[in-house]
Formats: structure tokens, sequence, C-alpha cells
């Protein structure tokens, strides 16, 4: 049985004060929440504060990015070691903004899953078509590069500790939702490539979020599909109210 994982991707939004005020609104109702795993991935200035908040609580700690080397000269860059200090337990790695406004490529991506995992990191790797790629046909050959690419040469011990997150690039913050079918194919195709990678056992225990306008509206119907096992969620998670009521559709 795999379970459920629910991450909020706060992107660049939240000071200090703010993550703090949105991390208390969570706790009474998510510090000792145990049906399903909840994570929350601020802003790298705000890490170490929510991380000193989460203490003693039953909500993760990720980060949104980060770089594969462990130190050096990479002006504005955070470290996987940096990360693990601060008790980040995720890493979300090759989010479509990062492919996109940042040109991070399948191999950046899969350098920084490996890395992540040799530090004892999960990342939660992103992949996703466009409305073009989509309305092209090329739904299939876009995802089997995209994980075929981002998570090369992980062993199987590696892939259960990573998380795959689908994220239609065309339903992020736009409104727009996959229908849960839509939904639910290219999770099951993400699950076959991971069969044919590793192996067909393997591929039942990795767990696939899906990413892209979930709200507390259809959070239900999307993570009732079999092979859907949780939420990547970004505006919905920018409130205490509907973040909660998300990973409570999920238990
Ligand atoms: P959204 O973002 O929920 O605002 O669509 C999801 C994401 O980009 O991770």
């Amino acid at each position: 049985m795999r379970k459920k994982i629910v991450a909020g991707n706060w992107k660049m939004n939240m000071t200090v004060a703010e993550a703090k005020a949105l991390v208390a609104g969570l706790k009474p109702e998510l510090a000792n929440f145990r049906e399903v795993e909840v994570v929350v991935c601020p802003p790298f200035t705000a890490l170490a504060a929510v991380s000193a908040e989460l203490q003693g609580t039953n909500i993760d700690l990720g980060a949104q990015n980060m770089h594969w080397e462990k130190s050096g000269a990479y002006t504005g860059e955070v470290s996987p070691e940096m990360l693990r200090e601060l008790f980040c337990h995720y890493v979300i790695l090759g989010h479509s903004e990062r492919r996109t406004y940042f040109h991070e490529t399948d191999e950046i991506v899969n350098r920084k899953v490996k890395a992540a995992l040799s530090w004892g990191l999960h990342p939660i790797v992103c992949v996703g078509e466009t409305l073009q790629q989509r309305e092209a046909g090329e739904v299939e050959s876009v995802i089997t590069t995209q994980v075929r690419g981002s998570l090369a040469g992980l062993s199987p011990r590696e892939i259960l500790d990573s998380v795959i997150a689908y994220e239609p690039v065309w339903a992020i913050g736009t409104g727009k939702t996959a229908t849960s079918a839509q939904a639910q194919e290219v999770h099951a195709l993400i699950r076959k490539i991971l069969g044919q990678m590793f192996d067909p056992a393997v591929a039942q225990g990795v767990r696939i979020q899906y990413g892209g306008s979930m709200k507390p509206a259809n959070a239900r119907e999307l993570l009732s599909m079999p092979d859907i096992d949780g939420g990547l969620i970004g505006g919905a998670a920018l409130k205490a109210d509907s973040f909660i009521a998300i990973a409570k559709a999920a238990i």
C-alpha cells in the first residue's frame, strides 16, 4: 500500500512572518495527522523558521530546488548539505517553472536527483507536458523522455525513496485541472515506464502525485484514482483551510 503524500509548493510566496502564520494555521489540524504524509515547501528564506515551527509535528519540510554540489563557487545557489542542516526531508526538483524559466534539462534534473538521494533527501521529481505538446499528441513521448532522463541511473532503492509529480504545464496555476481520467492515464503510463526501467514490482511502490490546480473541490476525485498517490499543491497551499481540506481528501 502506498501512503498518500500531499505537498504544498509555496513557490516565491511567503515572507518569514507570513510563513510562520501559515504554519500556525496548519498545525491544529495537521500536526498529529498520520493517515497521509504532509509536506510544506517554503522558499529558502523561510526554511529555517518553518523548520523550527514544525519540530515535534508530523508535517515534513521540503525545499523547492537545490544545486547538486555540496559547496563551492555557485553564487546564489543552495546545497543539499544546507537543506539537510535545516531538517528538510524533501526537495522538489525539475518543476516546470525551473525547466521553463531557468532552462533546467532532464540531465540537470538527473544530477540534482542523484545528489539529493546521496544526501538522504527525498526528491519530488516533476514531469509534465505543455498544452502544445498535448494537442500534438506528444504526451507519451514527452513523459517518457522526462521520466527516463530525470531518473536515469537510479537503483531500485533510490526510486522507491523518490516521489514523482505529474504536473501538466497547462494545468499549473491556470484553474484548468486535468480530468481524473486524463491524470490517471498519464500516472499509469509513468508507472509502466518505471516498470520497464526498474521492474513492475518496484514500480508499484513508487508514489506519483498529481499537480496542477488541485483544490478542495476536485481533490477527492483525483485522489481516488488508482495510480494517483497524492498531490503537489501550489495556489491552494497558500491558505491553511484549503490545504487542510486537500490533505483530508487524501485519506
Ligand atoms: P497550482 O501549482 O496548484 O497553483 O496549479 C501546482 C504546482 O506548480 O506545483
